[in-house]
Parts: structure tokens; C-alpha cells; sequence
């Protein structure tokens, strides 16, 4: 039976462990021909094939190979070749995941052709319009037809936003499906140990957001503070492409690389990674996602950030917003308290994917 075609768009590696529970839960249904298109936006293997294998992806069926540029250069030419794509092959609807430029020019594109878009992980806001992701995260909200959102802070600003309620279904988070899904194999992963820290207390720092790492003065600032806080204990940092290019370009990179109880690596896969996290008494960073998998996982997480959209880590999990000069007292501060009780959000709960597909479902009029 020809089923109704779902174009599940990819594009940066945030956005692969959000798409993987909802892949693999479309393509147990029968009515359902999912698609997976990766419009290229990250490429390195470390950044998107590691992900795929990680999370149990085949490959893309399709992949746009639009690669890096400034903002509008990379927004236009994910634009363009999506059109094409739409035009020869005709999805009944298009599922966009996460805040990258890819999620806000595949929603372009598809309502420019008057094309059902859903948009999951819909809703969150730091009110901070200086941060690329807030800009693409109000024009996909505003143009999506269905709204999935992680949290009720979500649908409150949907709602102040003006978004009609009917276009607003609370689904959960699904990076706790993606977390759930692999759950085995990342406690069987040992990176600790492989990185010569069996048994050692350690915290995992990753930045890679252009306020903390496009500005000299700022990160000099941030490194000098991760200098003194691996004087304290050892931080892993597997550094992003961004970050690896700026700490060169600023001539920090010798620094860090020289600094005793600094194990700077590549980016590392997804479960090496949360196997990395999960034995961690501390995690540092600048990233979106990781504020909510450290409140999954009940790990102090300091987040070198002004604001965050994803409120309820802090109100209701293990997230401290800081500026890096807090970073000491902070780190002390997060060591010397007792293991943190368990506060999972609602819905963070491993079964976002089916409520995905159930209001899928509803849409398409499938029994
Ligand atoms: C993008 C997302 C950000 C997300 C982050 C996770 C936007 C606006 N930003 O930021 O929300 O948190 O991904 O990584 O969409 N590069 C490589 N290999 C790759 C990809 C990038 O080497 O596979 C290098 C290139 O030099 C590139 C730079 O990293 O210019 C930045 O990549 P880009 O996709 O523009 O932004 P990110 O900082 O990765």
C-alpha cells in the first residue's frame, strides 16, 4: 500500500538524536513512507555519519549537501535545493526538528509551497534575538502548521505569541527517547576508562555558541577559567569544529592542549558521548540539548549562557546559569553538594515518539 509520504528533515548534529525515535517509530507504521532527507548542514563524518551509526540511521535517502556559509548563504542554498526536492518528490507532510538554520529554511521553502510543515521541539524561547537559533526558531513557529512542544513554558509562548491552541500538541521531549533507545549500549560504552579517568571524578565541558567562542577577549576569558577549574579536577572537552577553529585562529589552541587535567578530543559520537556524561560529576557547556539530558540524568550542569529556552531545566532540574568568571565557586559549589533527587519534567519520559505519531495520525485521518 502507498503510504502517506513524511519527509523527516536532518541537518546538524542536535538535530539527529531528535529525529532517529521519530525515524524509527514512523517506519513501524504501515500507512507511513517515512523519508530521511540531511540537507548537508554538517558533514564532517564526526559530526553526522558517527551520529547515524550511533543511533541506528541508515543512511539519508536523500542528501542536500548544502554544507557551511553565513547564515543567509546556508539558509538560501538549503532553500533552494529543498524547492527542487519538494517538486519531484511530493511529501504529504514535512517534519523539522530542533533550531537550526536547516529546521527554519526547510520550513520556508515547504510553506512557500504551500506544503504541511510540523515543527517538534516547538515553542522554546530565550528571548534572546541575538542568538541565530531564536530568529529560526520564531519564523519556523510562526509558518509551521503543527506545533509539538517539549514543555507547558512552551505552550505559553506559543499561545502569548498568538498561535491558535488548535495548533499546539504537547508530545514530550524526545531526546530522552533518543537517550532511552541506546540506553544499554551507552552504559556498556566505558570512555571514561578510555580516556585513562576509571574511577577519577571528571566534568565534560563542550562550547561551541558564537558568543562564547567568535570573540577573542571572550574566549581567552572562558579558557583561562577552564585552566583554573581543571586545577580542581580533570575536564574532557571534545572540542566542536567552531570552537577547534577559533582557539587556533586566536593562538589558544597550545594552551589548552598544554594544560595539565585538560583532555581536549574531536567531537566524540552520541554514545560515547552520553557514556561520558553519564559517570560525570559535572558537565560545563554552552549547549541547548545538553541542559535537558543533564536534568534527565540528575548531573549538576553549569551552562555559560545569559538565558536558556529551555526554563525548566532550571526550575525544575540540575541547570545553573553562569558567566565564566562564576566558574570556581560554581564547580565547587556543584562538587560539594549530594547527589541531586531526581526531577524529570513531565512527558521527558522516553514515549514522545508515539505521541508524535498519534497526532500524526489525527492530521492525516489514519485509523
Ligand atoms: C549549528 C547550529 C547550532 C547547533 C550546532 C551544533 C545554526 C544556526 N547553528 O552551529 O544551533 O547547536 O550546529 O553543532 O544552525 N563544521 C565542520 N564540519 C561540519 C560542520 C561544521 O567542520 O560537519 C565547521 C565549519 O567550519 C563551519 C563551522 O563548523 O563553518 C560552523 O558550522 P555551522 O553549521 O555553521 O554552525 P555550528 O556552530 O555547528
Amino acid at each position: 500500500m502507498p503510504g502517506h509520504k513524511i519527509h523527516l528533515i536532518a541537518g546538524a548534529r542536535p538535530n539527529f538524536m531528535k529525529v532517529a525515535p521519530l525515524y524509527h517509530a514512523l517506519a513501524r507504521e504501515p500507512w507511513c513512507d517515512v523519508r530521511l532527507i540531511h540537507t548537508g548542514q554538517h558533514y564532517s563524518a564526526e559530526m553526522s555519519e558517527a551520529f547515524f551509526a550511533d543511533l541506528d540511521l541508515p543512511p539519508p535517502d536523500v542528501n542536500l549537501e548544502v554544507g557551511s556559509g553565513s547564515h543567509a548563504r546556508q539558509t538560501g542554498r538549503v532553500m533552494t535545493a529543498y524547492e527542487d526536492l519538494c517538486r519531484r518528490d511530493v511529501p504529504d507532510w514535512i517534519v523539522v526538528v530542533g533550531d537550526v538554520n536547516s529546521t527554519l529554511a526547510v520550513t520556508l521553502a515547504a510553506k512557500k509551497l504551500n506544503l504541511p510543515v510540523a515543527h517538534l521541539e516547538a515553542g522554546l524561547r530565550s528571548r534572546d534575538r541575538t542568538m541565530p537559533e531564536e530568529i529560526n526558531r520564531l519564523v519556523t513557529d510562526v509558518l509551521a502548521d503543527l506545533l509539538w512542544t517539549p514543555s507547558p513554558d512552551a505552550d505559553e509562548n506559543l499561545l502569548r505569541e498568538g498561535i491558535a491552541p488548535e495548533r499546539i500538541v504537547r508530545v514530550g521531549n524526545i531526546m530522552i527517547d533518543a537517550f532511552e533507545l541506546q540506553r544499554d549500549r551507552i552504559m556498556a560504552e566505558g570512555t571514561a576508562q578510555r580516556l585513562g579517568l576509571a574511577g577519577r571524578a571528571y566534568a565534560v565541558v563542550t562550547l561551541h555558541r558564537p558568543a562564547n567562542v567568535d570573540d577573542r577577549a571572550v574566549l581567552e576569558g572562558v579558557v583561562d577559567q577552564l585552566c583554573r577549574a581543571a586545577e580542581r579536577l580533570p575536564l574532557v572537552f571534545p572540542v566542536h569544529p567552531r570552537t577547534a577553529e577559533r582557539l587556533e585562529a586566536f593562538g589558544l589552541a597550545a594552551r589548552l592542549a598544554e594544560q595539565p587535567g585538560i583532555l581536549a578530543t574531536s567531537p566524540l559520537p552520541y554514545r560515547a558521548f552520553m557514556n561520558l556524561v553519564v559517570g560525570a560529576a559535572a558537565v560545563i557547556t554552552d549547549s541547548g540539548g545538553i541542559q535537558e539530558e543533564t536534568t534527565y540524568l540528575s548531573i549538576p550542569c553549569l551552562t555559560l549562557r545569559p538565558s536558556t529556552e529551555r526554563p525548566v531545566t532550571v526550575t525544575e532540574g540540575t541547570n545553573r546559569l553562569i558567566r565564566a568568571g562564576q566558574l570556581g565557586e560554581e564547580l565547587n559549589r556543584a562538587l560539594a553538594q549530594p547527589p541531586i533527587e531526581r526531577r524529570r519534567p513531565g512527558l521527558w519520559d522516553g514515549r514522545t515518539a508515539g505521541r508524535v505519531v498519534d497526532s500524526l495520525r489525527t492530521v492525516l485521518g489514519v485509523c
